[in-house]
């Protein structure tokens, strides 16, 4: 660990308590003035941290930015995000960056965050509302070993994982849109953008983008989703810490993702469906602009929906934009 690092969880133990500066060099066994220089470096990254030449330096607030140690004390995984956390204060767009990385072979389980967004992608061209510091932007690495068809899969697992989550740590009311809106309240709070780059043999890396609002005020949304967007924030009036939130996605990422590549999708499904009540519901899609309205039969095992038309015919639709028709 670094001496910044190991300055930090000594601070953090004794979070509240005046440490002296005396002690501090004894134990990392630095000068006193480059305990001051760690000191500074940490300010700059948003801790609070009090200093007195008679007490030392007391740690009053940790920083509420996504950094890699943050995210990392505490985090309940094996593969994800195990020394494999890249974070970066702006990013074009975290999906981007991903891609970048996995092109030059970066490992399973590798999470890129951002604290920004200039130019976050949505699904189908739009774009992701990404300001500093209110939400989480992050995508994750995958390398299965599957065939392109089973991408519709990897996102209906992905949006369970975001609920899992949200459920775990809020008392929010999670609900599944299909195929990987997360929505509470109708509202969205969390959007999922999967990509893929194929080989002539399978898939070579899969991307799963994440943006949750966390903490972004209802004023804050561009005017023009602010009547279908929620963050915790607006749900509950309190902010919440956006790193536990990562970690518990992170947990029960990797505990979805290890039943999927053990060929386990049957539980998956059936909590997806526990989730987003779909079936029966009279809904409008839209693919690519051509609409299909009707009945949901069903979503199959590959999380592809079953629409019955008004007409009588049956449509597998793989992607699209779901509205629902309310009787
Ligand atoms: C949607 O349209 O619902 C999907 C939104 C996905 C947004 C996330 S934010 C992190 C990642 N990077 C991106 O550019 N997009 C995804």
């Amino acid at each position: 660990m670094s001496t910044k690092n190991r300055l930090l969880s000594y601070l953090k133990e004794e979070k509240g308590n005046w440490i002296s500066g005396e002690l501090l060099s004894n134990k990392l066994a630095v000068s006193r003035a480059a305990i001051w220089k760690h000191v500074r470096k940490l300010k700059d990254e948003g801790y609070i941290i009090e200093s007195s030449p008679k007490k030392g330096y007391l740690l009053s607030k940790v920083s509420t930015l996504l950094l890699v140690n943050e995210i990392e004390e505490g985090l309940d995984t094996e593969v994800f995000g195990k020394g494999k956390i890249v974070y970066f204060k702006e990013l074009d767009s975290t999906n981007i960056k991903a891609k970048d990385l996995a092109g030059q072979g970066a490992p399973e389980g590798t999470v890129v965050v951002a604290e920004k967004q200039t130019r976050g992608k949505g699904r189908r061209g739009r774009s992701w509302f990404s300001p500093t510091g209110d939400g989480i932007y992050t995508s994750l690495i995958l390398r299965p070993t599957m065939s392109p068809g089973g991408m519709p899969r990897i996102t209906l697992m992905t949006a369970v994982a975001v609920a899992e989550a949200l459920l775990s740590l809020t008392q929010l009311k999670i609900r599944i849109k299909w195929p990987n809106d997360v929505l509470v309240n109708g509202k969205k709070i969390a959007g999922i953008l999967t990509e893929i780059s194929t080989e002539m043999d399978g898939v070579d890396y899969i991307i799963v983008g994440l943006g949750l609002n966390v903490n972004t005020p209802s004023e804050s949304f561009p005017e023009e989703v602010r009547e279908i967007a929620t963050s915790i924030l607006i749900e509950t009036g309190s902010e919440f810490s956006r790193a536990l939130l990562i970690r518990e996605y992170l947990k029960w990422y990797e505990r979805y993702y290890e039943m999927f590549k053990n060929g386990r999708f049957e539980p998956i499904m059936r909590r997806w469906k526990e989730l987003a009540d779909i079936a029966g519901q009279r809904i409008v899609v839209d693919v690519l602009g051509e609409k299909y309205i009707g009945e949901v039969l069903d979503v199959d095992n590959d999380g592809v929906l079953i629409l019955r038309d008004n007409a009588g015919n049956t449509h597998r639709i793989f992607s699209g934009d779901v509205t629902l028709m309310h009787p």
